[in-house]
Parts: C-alpha cells; structure tokens; sequence
C-alpha cells in the first residue's frame, strides 16, 4: 500500500496504518486464523474511542465486580490487544472466557467471528471528540517526532492518514456489518449518560447475571475519578519507549463536547460536511455535547 504518513514507523497495510513498533503484516495475517472459543469476547474500537474505559468494566463484570482476578494485573493484560505483540502472551492457555480488545478494521479480525462464534463489543465516539483526543494523545507518542498544530493534525484526522486510518471507514465498516457479527454496538456518549445501564446492557451480552451490590462496584471503579487514581486501570505503566505519560495518559478529561474548546467555526462546518457526505445510510444517533 502506498504509505503518505509521514512517521517512518507508521506502516500501511490493506488499507490501514499500523505502528511497526506494536506490530506487523504477518501478526495482522495471523490474526485471521486464530481460533476462537465461544466464550471469548472482543472489545473492538477506533483509538480514543472509550476502550481502556471499557477493558477496565468488562474484566470488572467477568470478575463480578470484585478485584479477584484483576487484582494486581494491568487492563493492558487483562484484555490484551489481538493484534499487538505488546505483551507477547499466550492466548491458548488463558481461562475462558478469554477478553481481548483491538482497533482492527471489521475485515481483519478472526476469521471465526464471522461465523458469529465468539461476541464482539463495539464502542463508537463522537468523531470530533475522537479528533481532539487523538490530537492530545499523539503529541504523547514517542515514535512521532514531528508534532502537528492542531489544524494540520485535523486534517490528517479527515483524511485518514492517522494511526488505525479513517474514524468514518472504521466506524461506517462495523457499523454496516454488524449482521456478520454477534456483536453489541454502544457508543461512548451513552455510556457517559448512564453508565449503569451500559454495564447492565454489557452484564447481559457477555450472560453474566450480577447482583445489585456488584453492578454498583463496577460503576464505581468505572468512574473517571477512581480509574484515573487507579494505576492499574489507567495505562500509566505502558512500557516507556511507546508513551511519554507526562504529556498525556488515556484518562485526560473523560468528557463529551471537549470539541468546542478547540474546533474553530470553520473547522466544524467542514468537519460537517464530511461527516454527512462518508455517513450516509449509517443512522448512529452520536451526542455531541453533554
Ligand atoms: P479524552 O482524551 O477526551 O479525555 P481510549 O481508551 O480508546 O484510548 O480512549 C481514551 C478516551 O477515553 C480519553 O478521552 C479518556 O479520558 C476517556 N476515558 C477513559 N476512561 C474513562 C472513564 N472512566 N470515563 C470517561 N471517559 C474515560
């Protein structure tokens, strides 16, 4: 593919720009044979999209709520990435039902979970609120040397020439082919609305019936306040060649509508315009302001 980012770290491959520093085609190939059990839930999204939030509520729900079986494990481990060899471990022997998270566009992922084995939980965010967290996020990225000002990051943002390529291919290709899937599709906004029925919503897809007293724990150990204090839950501990966490960690602001401190009137007309010309016949209702 041809490749128009310019951080030489960045590959492309079928369509998607990937960190070479996390992976590579053949991992990507690979990750279309491997084998699913049942059990085995994958939390799929676009970057900034809400995901560390929901690896730390869906290990919470697989654990009732308690810390027996996080206790003492990073949400990096205990929903790893499919398609990272960040942490190299071995898929095969982990307990079901096995957690797992990734980015991956809906025609790379196993092969399997077209043949709705396994499910797939899918978190989309507003786009705009993804562009300004993704703006935060890449200035912390110890790869990217060259920093972009906001305009230009934007731009590269609406043209898809970003780490996992275009939000709207991203978001509009799962979307559309969620029919393939087993797949429950909740977006960020309502989560934030009522994060209590989105871990009840969640509680009933992966079939884990929890009491009262369990689904207020997880809503508590969910909040932005508690996982940001929570070194467990907040990513501060990725490894220090990947992330400068000084300038940015995954829980910046947690909030929605953050767009407007940023985005000029011009930069949102244009933002518009694309939105509605690459979302037709994709109906998702997003909330742009809380
Ligand atoms: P902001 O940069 O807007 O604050 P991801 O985990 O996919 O990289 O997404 C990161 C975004 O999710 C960040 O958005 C982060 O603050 C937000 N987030 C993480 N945990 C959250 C929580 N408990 N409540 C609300 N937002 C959360």
């Amino acid at each position: 593919d041809a490749n128009e980012n310019d951080d030489p770290f960045i590959f492309k491959y079928g369509g998607i720009y990937f960190p070479s520093t996390h992976t590579s085609p053949q991992i990507i190939d690979s990750v279309q044979d491997f084998e699913i059990r049942d059990s085995d839930v994958f939390l799929i999204t676009y970057p900034k999209s809400g995901t560390v939030w929901t690896q730390q509520i869906l290990s919470l729900i697989v654990n009732e709520g308690h810390r027996n079986g996080t206790e003492e494990i990073q949400n990096m481990s205990r929903v790893p990435w499919i398609e990272y060899n960040l942490s190299k471990m071995d898929y095969d022997s982990r307990p079901s039902p096995r957690l797992f998270s990734s980015h991956l566009p809906y025609y790379f992922v196993p092969r399997d979970l077209r043949n709705k084995r396994g499910k797939i939980i899918y978190i989309a965010r507003n786009p705009k609120d993804v562009a300004v967290s993704y703006y935060h996020f890449y200035k912390a990225i110890k790869k990217v040397k060259q920093k972009k000002d906001w305009e230009t990051f934007l731009d590269d943002y609406l043209s898809g020439k970003v780490l996992s390529s275009s939000w709207f291919d991203h978001v509009k290709g799962w979307y559309t082919h969620q029919e393939d899937f087993n797949i429950l599709f909740l977006t960020y906004e309502e989560m934030k609305k009522d994060l209590r029925s989105s871990v009840r919503q969640i509680c009933r897809f992966v079939e884990k019936e929890l009491d009262e007293r369990e689904v207020d724990t997880i809503v508590e150990k969910a909040t932005f306040q508690n996982m940001k204090q929570d070194p467990l839950a907040n990513y501060t501990t990725v490894p220090e060649d990947t992330l400068d966490v000084k300038i940015a960690t995954h829980l910046r602001k947690g909030t929605v509508g953050d767009w407007k401190n940023l985005m000029t009137v011009a930069q949102n007309e244009k933002f518009d315009k694309i939105y509605s010309e690459k979302m037709i016949g994709v109906p998702i209702n997003f909330t742009w302001d809380i």
